[in-house]
């Protein structure tokens, strides 16, 4: 048996496979953020600890029998966040989450300081890791001079499942203080940052065993002696439960985040669109990702403005959109990444008229949403002459994938099909057990992490593709409108 914990933004998830890999059951624990301040999102890393230990007791409490026998773990989890801890292995603050915007200025700094663009390959943005410990040093030097370790979020779960320090390399490409093609921490980026390794996790492939279950916890549960696994940071993981290991596969996330998401043999940086270019979860491979930070995230704000539920909004829409929506959404409530890399952009609904009803707000989200996936998928698509990656369809995965509406506005805006797989929802924590399976049974990555049965294509309505063609051409002129378009420092 395996069990794979996807540590989410908006909860943790836990799958139990069978030894022949089958799902016997799964469970979960909501989470909060919390914003101090506009622009800044948090999480106490404690709560994660609390979130895995309900839901492994209901697993426990379910099926204590097939838990007996969990023979490893993998890990997956929300990126880029900064997990600080002192000597006695505490958070020092809050964790300051992927879409945390308030280190835009550390951002200009490092960039001046070192290469980071050249030795990580990306563009250094606020969500990453290096610029929020460089806002921690100026604006917090008393954490700064007690950290001891700084991990990433799924890896404070590791710390605690098993008393090491581990990362995986794709958790690790998030921080920019990777050597994206090199495979390794570079000494340069962590001393631009006052940093060395001994701060850092030991790096190792998602599908590599970084430790052992505490006996302590073991026995919590009822489990023998399990290991765990590196895992991945959860897009990596989430390709590798959607099979998606192999140039020419693709997926698209709506998560609280949307990410368009494609392997590569090598590393493929376009940093003049703010493209991510990082390791994926296994040995020798790569991937290229477009990132817009609010995605099924600006539906549930939608639904908390407005008083009422994401399912009560998506039951007003029709069943079938055949009409593109009039009113504009821009989705960047918490800034954005592709294509934009500003942390300082707005959300705005443009276009709003005396007969605009709320069904109307709710499609026009959801289009927006389309649109700032079609950017990533651009962004993606032409890295540069040599390189381009090519998607005709993908996989769909995430919480926002429940919506047949909406997967039909994003196969039209993008125009591809959409891949619908049987249990959506689980790609991430999915992803994490395979790469636990590999971990312990030496099995290779192509003969786990299949592809998932297609339950649905959603193929691209013509009428609506047309009609959206037009949309995003007006989608596409109104952030440079409103904000001066920001060439990304190049
Ligand atoms: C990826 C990213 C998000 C988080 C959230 O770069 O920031 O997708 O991993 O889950």
């Amino acid at each position: 048996m395996y069990l794979g914990i996807d540590i989410g933004t908006s909860g943790v998830k836990i799958l139990l496979l069978d030894q022949s890999h089958k799902l016997v059951g799964s469970a979960s624990a909501p989470l909060t953020v919390t914003r101090p301040e506009i622009s800044w999102s948090e999480q106490d890393p404690d709560d994660w600890i609390t979130a895995v230990t309900q839901a492994m007791d209901e697993l426990h409490q379910r099926y204590p029998r097939p838990l007996s026998s969990v023979c490893s773990i993998g890990l997956s989890g929300q990126m880029h966040g900064a997990v600080l801890i002192g000597e006695d292995d505490k958070p020092l603050r809050p964790c300051i989450l992927w879409n945390d915007g308030r280190s835009e200025q550390q951002c200009n700094q490092l960039s001046q300081i070192a290469d980071f663009k050249g030795i990580t390959g990306n563009l250094v943005m606020p969500g990453f890791t290096a610029p929020k410990l460089r806002w921690v040093e100026q604006n917090e030097p008393d954490v700064f001079s007690k950290i001891h370790k700084v991990l990433l979020p799924k890896d404070y779960v590791r710390l605690w499942l098993t008393g090491t320090y581990g990362t995986d390399l794709s958790d690790a490409s998030g921080t920019l203080w990777l050597n994206v093609a090199q495979r390794d921490w570079s000494d340069t980026l962590l001393t631009a940052t006052h940093l060395s390794r001994q701060h850092m996790p030991a790096l190792s492939e998602g599908n590599a065993i970084t430790g052992q279950l505490r006996s302590q916890l073991a026995k919590r549960w009822h489990m023998s002696s399990a290991m765990v696994a590196g895992g991945g940071g959860d897009n990596a993981a989430s390709a590798c439960g959607m099979g998606v290991i192999a140039p020419g596969n693709g997926f698209i996330s709506l998560g609280t985040s949307g990410v368009v998401f494609a392997p590569s043999p090598s590393p493929q940086p376009n940093t003049p669109r703010a493209v991510h270019s990082f390791c994926h979860a296994f040995p020798d491979m790569w991937h290229t990702m477009g990132v817009t930070l609010c995605a099924a995230d600006s539906l549930s704000w939608l639904a908390n403005v407005t008083n009422t539920s994401v399912t009560t909004m998506v039951n007003t829409l029709p069943n079938k959109i055949e009409r593109a929506s009039d009113v504009q959404f821009l989705p960047y409530l918490s800034g954005e990444r592709t294509p934009h890399n500003d942390a300082d952009a707005r959300g705005a609904f443009v276009g709003l008229h005396r007969a605009t009803s709320s069904e109307d707000l709710v499609q026009a989200v959801m289009e927006g949403v389309g649109f700032a996936l079609t950017d990533c998928l651009s962004a993606i698509t032409q890295v540069d002459a040599q390189h381009s990656t090519k998607l005709n369809s993908a996989f769909v995965v995430g919480g926002g994938s429940s919506s047949s509406q909406w997967l039909e506005i994003i196969a039209a805006a993008m125009d591809i099909d959409l891949l619908v797989p049987e249990q959506g929802d689980y790609g991430a924590a999915l992803g994490a057990a395979r790469l636990a399976i590999c971990a312990v049974t030496g099995e290779h990555i192509s003969s786990v992490c299949s592809q998932p049965k297609v339950s649905k294509v959603i193929h691209p309505n013509p009428s609506l593709v047309e009609q959206y063609q037009r949309s995003y051409e007006k989608f596409s002129t109104i952030y440079p409108s409103l904000y001066h378009e920001r060439v990304p420092k190049d």
